[in-house]
């Protein structure tokens, strides 16, 4: 452990392109124009691998809400993007994809600097990610049908019946800080694909490649208002956006707590919503692994983006058989995972995103001790130049009572526990209002099927964690969410179904 304690957090250089972003002016971009916000009230970007403010942008007012949603409104009805070729609005979203690719590397230090995840995952994860969910939902621009349906209480031949899939309109869509650039693709491309109009609301800790996703859109020739980019804080300009009557859907990723909220405020007019919220996701591990390949695995699962993840393996259940070897096999992997700063090329994991987030989970970690929770590994701050670092955590001898284990910490926190009958181990991981992902690790595939079949989420993986491929679609269970995002479902959400009806 020592040479984890002597590693260097110094952050590094920035690179001239990712200076020339930083001191931009604050701009909002609405109408396909950057312009001032109505407001003079900035906030600032924070490298929370230092600590120190680099950047800063608009917070958005009511004002700005407003108008970017009229143009919003404006470009969904007079057709400009709807009615266009389903072909030129594939060939745009595929250009937006290429100049993302051609701006990979900036965009992977922008995250890095914005989040503190290692430049090298922003580059193998969330750039890769976003470029793959504007490429699917363009391919679906031009397949998007209805069905001619045959009449079933009248004779034949006397009508003639048809559904038309129709854009569900306006979209606000709020996005969280973990995967900001993700995210925002992943909101902006079934609406786009669909013919929506979206106005994206990246969140306030991380709103730097959102901005720029902003010029990328332009340069690829979106028309304008269909895409309008605003920044601020979400209790202001995040609800103003999910109570604008002249929003049809609200799409969000966050947390259980304003994911309610928004349902509710989103009800008063009957907005359609889609929500992926928090998770507490288990994994399973079934006596017979191969503890040297699942141990790594597992720890990835909980270690990586510092698991500041939705789907974060965070409750793990592994047979007494088992137990004490694959704990062991996961602290191995600190030094791995030791916490290093953002553009560190050597790091695999970075500090949180803020000091509010550390506090957090620091919180939790004390809470665990205090409620006798044993730490195996980590549960502490490494020495650094003022960034947000917690060492990777593995807590065990806890209890299902204890909030380590009940609530969602959003932190490199673990908590392991054991288990001997295998029928049981099904409720104990269904033991949660959430139900977002789960994992089985194991080698017996009846029984991982057998379990797949049982667990209570959206997603289930089997001996691997966090494989998201945008065909698949992606949702929660219980209190993890409404709706789906990805596949030919997170398409779907954005299109309304009419029934035409002709008397023959
Ligand atoms: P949050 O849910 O408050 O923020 C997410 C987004 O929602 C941001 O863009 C924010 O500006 C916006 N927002 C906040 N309040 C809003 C409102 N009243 N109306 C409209 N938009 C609003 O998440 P926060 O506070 O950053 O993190 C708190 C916890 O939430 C984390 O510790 C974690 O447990 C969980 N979380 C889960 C995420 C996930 O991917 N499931 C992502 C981020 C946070
Ligand atoms: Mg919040």
């Amino acid at each position: 452990m020592n040479a984890i304690t002597t590693i260097d957090r110094a952050q590094r250089e920035y690179s001239p392109g990712v200076k020339a972003a930083l001191a931009r002016k604050p701009q909002l971009y609405i109408n396909g124009e950057w312009v001032d916000s109505s407001g003079g009230t900035l906030i600032d970007v924070e490298d929370p691998s230092n600590g120190k403010i680099v950047s800063s942008f608009c917070e958005a007012t009511d004002k700005d809400v407003d108008r970017a949603v009229a143009a919003a409104r404006a470009a969904f009805d007079d057709g400009r993007w709807r009615n266009l070729p389903p072909i030129q609005r594939e060939k745009i979203m595929h250009r937006l994809a290429d100049l993302i690719e051609a701006n990979a590397d900036e965009f992977a230090e922008l995250e890095a600097i914005d989040v503190g995840k290692p430049k090298s995952m922003a580059g193998a994860v969330d750039v890769p990610g976003a470029v793959s969910h504007i490429r699917y939902m363009a391919g679906w621009a031009g397949k998007i049908n209805g069905e001619t349906i045959a009449p079933y209480s009248m004779p034949n031949g006397t009508i003639f019946g048809y559904t038309l899939k129709e854009p569900v309109g306006v979209c606000a869509q709020i996005v969280p800080w973990n995967f900001p650039l993700l995210m925002a693709t992943l909101k902006i491309s079934p609406a786009l694909a669909a013919g929506c109009t979206t106005v994206l609301k990246p969140a306030e800790q991380t709103s730097l490649t959102a901005l720029r996703l902003a010029d990328m859109c332009h340069e690829a020739g979106i028309p304008a208002g269909v895409v309008n980019i605003i920044t601020g804080y979400g209790h202001t300009a995040g609800d103003r956006m999910v109570k604008h009557p002249d929003v049809d859907k609200v799409a969000f990723t966050g947390s259980t707590e304003i994911g309610k909220l928004i349902n509710r405020n989103a009800t008063a007019t009957l907005k359609h919503v889609t929500l992926e919220l928090g998770g507490k996701s288990p994994v399973v591990v079934m006596p017979d692994v191969d503890v040297a390949e699942t141990a790594p695995g597992i720890a990835g699962a909980i270690f990586f983006n510092s698991g500041q993840v939705c789907v974060a393996g965070s409750r793990l259940y592994a047979h007494k058989s088992v137990f004490d070897k694959v704990v062991e096999g996961m602290a191995e992997t600190a030094e791995f995972w030791a916490p290093r700063a953002s553009l560190d090329p050597a790091g695999h994991m970075g500090p949180l995103v803020s000091a509010e987030q550390h506090e957090r989970v620091m919180g939790y970690i004390d809470a665990g001790k205090r409620d006798g929770a044993t730490v195996l590994m980590g549960g502490d701050v490494p020495s650094s130049d003022g960034g947000y670092y917690v060492n990777p955590t593995i807590l065990t001898d806890v209890n299902p009572q204890m909030s380590v284990v009940r609530e969602e910490i959003f932190g490199p926190v673990v908590v392991a526990q054991r288990f001997d009958d295998l029928n049981d181990v099904v409720r104990q991981a269904n033991d949660t209002p959430y139900g977002l992902a789960a994992g089985v690790w194991t080698r017996d595939v009846s029984a991982a099927v057998r379990i797949a079949a049982q667990l209570k989420a959206g997603t289930v993986w089997i001996n691997t964690h966090a494989m998201i491929d945008t065909a698949l679609p992606f949702g929660g269970y219980k209190e993890s969410g409404i709706g789906h995002e990805q596949g030919r479902l997170g398409l779907e959400a954005y299109l309304e179904t009419k029934s035409v009806i002709m008397k023959l």
